[in-house]
């Protein structure tokens, strides 16, 4: 998408990397699209977990050239990266699992490093200077109280290197805490949060 031209019905893609279809993390991007649907952007769903995208083998084929580098595994990540460069805005969801994001999210996070450059003659990954593009909302919950987690757990910190990966400005963050595995539904102030976010990923795109 051309940043130059104003979009006037953003693309925005929700990326749920939770294990748990109507679990909390699902239930957030859904109500951050919702919002963003309200405000005439075209939205879209994927789940993790429903496509299929291998580990990262550190072939470091991809990384032999700069821009978004050739994978040579065959699955589902060429598509929806094509998929995540055509959108305006993104919202990445992942719970917290041992103090960080959840393993299938980083399995894909790993996959992104196709964006990097790092030819074998180099000692280290050489990054891209290039501006974010895109808008994006990152998404988290934990069994224990955000205010606490957020002190000393880092899933906020890989979301934003995710989103930095995938060519995109963080805006806003929804850290979900205390989160009841039998209620998905988001508290009053959680749910409005959601709106906001929404609605301001749907103007700022
Ligand atoms: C393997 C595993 C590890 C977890 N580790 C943590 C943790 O370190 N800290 C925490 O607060 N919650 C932890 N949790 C709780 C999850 O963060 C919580 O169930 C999740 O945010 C719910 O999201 P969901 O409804 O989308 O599955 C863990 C859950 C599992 C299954």
């Amino acid at each position: 998408m051309n940043s130059d031209r104003k979009v006037i019905n953003p693309n925005i893609i929700g990326i749920v990397g939770s294990y748990r279809k109507h679990g909390t993390i699902d239930t957030a991007v859904s109500e951050i699209l919702e919002a963003a649907a309200q405000k005439e952007a075209h939205t879209e769903k994927v789940y993790l977990q429903d496509r299929h995208i291998e580990f990262c083998t550190n072939c470091r084929h991809c990384l032999q050239a700069p821009g978004r580098g050739e994978c040579l595994l065959n699955d589902d990540m060429a598509s929806l990266l094509d998929r995540i460069e055509a959108a305006d805005a993104l919202v990445l969801g992942a719970p917290v699992n041992f103090g960080d994001i959840n393993a299938l999210t980083r399995r894909f996070l790993e996959r992104t490093v196709c964006y990097s450059y790092w030819p074998w003659n180099s000692p280290a990954p050489i990054r891209s200077t290039a501006k974010p593009k895109k808008k994006a909302v990152l998404v988290t919950s934990s069994a224990a109280p955000r205010f606490i987690a957020r002190w000393l757990m880092v899933p906020i910190k890989t979301l934003k290197e995710l989103a930095s990966m995938l060519g995109a400005k963080p805006i806003g963050t929804l850290w979900i805490g205390m989160v009841d595995p039998k209620d998905s539904k988001l508290s009053t102030r959680n749910h409005q949060r959601a709106q906001q976010l929404g609605a301001d990923l749907a103007k700022l795109s």
